[in-house]
C-alpha cells in the first residue's frame, strides 16, 4: 500500500510552529445566552446609525465594495483631520498588521514588541519567517528602552499598543515620541491605537500628530471596540505615503465588505452612541477595579474597555473562570500571553458588570 501522505505538500518553514490564535470563547455548554465578555467587545453592541446603513446596505450586496473605500476614507480623513491619501483600510486593523508585515518582512528580518504585546502582530509577521523579539514588560506595560534593546540590524518593525491587551497598560505621548527619536530610520513604528476613545487619562495622546511628519510611523484604529462592529471586520492605518502605496499593492482588491463600508461610514458620524459606550466604560471600570480588589484579587490599572484581573496563581484563576461560566459569565483567560494567572473582563452592561461583582464575590467568599 503507499503512503498518501508521501510527497504530499508541506507548509512553508515555519508555519505549523505557530500556535493558532484562539479567541474569546462565546459559548458555555447549557446557557442559551451567556454573557460574552472575552473579547473587549462593545457592551451597547453597535449605533442605531451604523444598524441602519447595514440594513440600506442588503440592496447593495451583490456588488463588489468600491476597494479604494472612498467614502469612508473621507469620513475617516474628516472625522480624524487626517489626509485621504495616506490610509490603508483592512478587515479588521488585524489585516493592517499582517498587510504590513507583508510588506516589510522577509526571512530573518524581525518585528520587535512588549512581552504582552497582543498576539496579531506576532502571528503574520511569523507567517513571513520573520523573528518576534519580545521585550520585558516587569510592570505589564511597554517599557522604551526594553523595546529599543531588543531593536537590531534586521529589526523592521516594532509595534506598541497603546493602550494596550491584554494588560490594560499604556504608554504617555512623551514615551512614544522617545521611542520614536531613538529608533533607526529604517524600522516601522507600529502604534495601535485600538482603545483610543476610552483613554481618560490626562498623559496620553493620538499619535496621529507625531505620525503626519514622520516617515516610519503608523497609527491603526478599529472600528470593533467604541464602534461595536467587530462583527464586520473594519480597521484602519494612517501612514506615511509611501507607505500606503507600498502595500496597496499587495491589499486584496475588495477587502473591506460592502456593509461593513456603509456601517463605519455611519457610525463615525454617530456621536451619541459613541459618548454613550465611553460613558460605559468610564463608569464600571473603576467600580469594577474597585470591587474586584475588595475581594482580595489584583486588578491591574486599564485604559482600555476591560480590566486584567491576576489570581493567585493558575488554578485559582481557573477556578474562578470556571465559576463564572456557571454563572453564564464567559471572560478570557490569557494564559496564551504567558499570564496563566490572569483573566481578562471586559466591561459589560450594567446588568452584566452587577453578575460579574456577584459572581466573584461569591467565588472569594467560597
Ligand atoms: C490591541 C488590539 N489591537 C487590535 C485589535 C483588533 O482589532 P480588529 O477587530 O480591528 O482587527 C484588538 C482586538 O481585540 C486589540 O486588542
Amino acid at each position: 500500500m503507499t503512503d498518501a501522505t508521501q510527497g504530499a505538500p508541506l507548509p512553508k518553514p515555519g508555519i505549523l510552529d505557530i500556535a493558532p490564535y484562539v479567541g474569546g470563547k462565546s459559548a458555555i455548554a447549557g446557557v442559551a445566552e451567556p454573557m460574552k465578555l472575552s473579547s473587549n467587545e462593545n457592551a451597547l453592541g453597535a449605533g442605531e446609525r451604523a444598524r441602519a446603513a447595514y440594513e440600506a446596505a442588503l440592496k447593495n450586496i451583490h456588488i463588489y465594495p468600491d476597494g479604494r473605500a472612498t467614502k469612508l476614507r473621507a469620513a475617516v480623513a474628516e472625522h480624524h483631520g487626517l489626509e485621504p491619501e495616506r490610509l490603508i483600510f483592512g478587515n479588521g486593523s488585524d489585516e493592517v498588521f499582517a498587510l504590513l508585515n507583508q510588506t516589510y518582512l522577509t526571512a530573518g528580518d524581525n518585528i520587535v514588541c512588549g512581552q504582552y504585546g497582543f498576539l496579531a502582530y506576532r502571528i503574520s509577521a511569523k507567517a513571513c519567517e520573520a523573528e518576534v523579539k519580545l521585550a520585558p514588560e516587569p510592570g505589564y506595560k511597554a517599557e522604551v528602552d526594553a523595546l529599543l534593546e531588543q531593536v537590531d540590524d534586521r529589526t523592521k518593525i516594532v509595534y506598541v499598543s497603546n493602550p494596550s491587551n491584554p494588560t490594560g497598560s499604556y504608554n504617555a505621548a512623551e514615551e512614544i515620541r522617545r521611542l520614536h527619536a531613538a529608533l533607526p530610520a529604517h524600522v516601522l513604528l507600529v502604534i495601535d491605537e485600538a482603545y483610543a476613545e476610552f483613554v481618560v487619562e490626562a498623559d496620553w495622546e493620538t499619535a496621529f500628530p507625531l505620525a503626519r511628519d514622520a516617515a516610519n510611523i503608523v497609527v491603526t484604529r478599529t472600528f470593533s471596540k467604541i464602534h461595536g462592529l467587530g462583527g464586520l471586520r473594519i480597521g484602519f492605518g494612517y501612514a506615511p505615503l509611501a507607505v500606503a502605496e507600498a502595500v496597496d499593492r499587495i491589499r486584496l482588491p475588495f477587502n473591506v465588505s460592502v456593509p461593513g463600508l456603509d456601517a463605519a461610514t455611519a457610525a463615525l458620524g454617530d456621536e451619541a452612541h459613541q459618548k454613550a459606550s465611553r460613558d460605559l466604560v468610564t463608569t464600571w471600570k473603576p467600580r469594577l477595579t474597585q470591587a474586584i480588589k475588595g475581594f482580595g484579587f489584583e486588578v491591574l490599572p486599564s485604559a482600555g474597555n476591560f480590566v486584567l484581573v491576576l489570581f493567585r496563581d493558575v488554578e485559582q484563576a481557573t477556578a474562578a473562570s470556571d465559576y463564572l461560566n456557571q454563572k453564564g459569565i464567559i471572560v478570557r483567560p490569557v494564559g496564551g500571553y504567558g499570564l496563566p494567572q490572569g483573566l481578562r473582563i471586559t466591561v459589560g452592561t450594567d446588568d452584566q458588570n452587577r453578575a460579574v461583582i456577584d459572581a466573584l464575590s461569591e467565588f472569594a467568599a467560597a
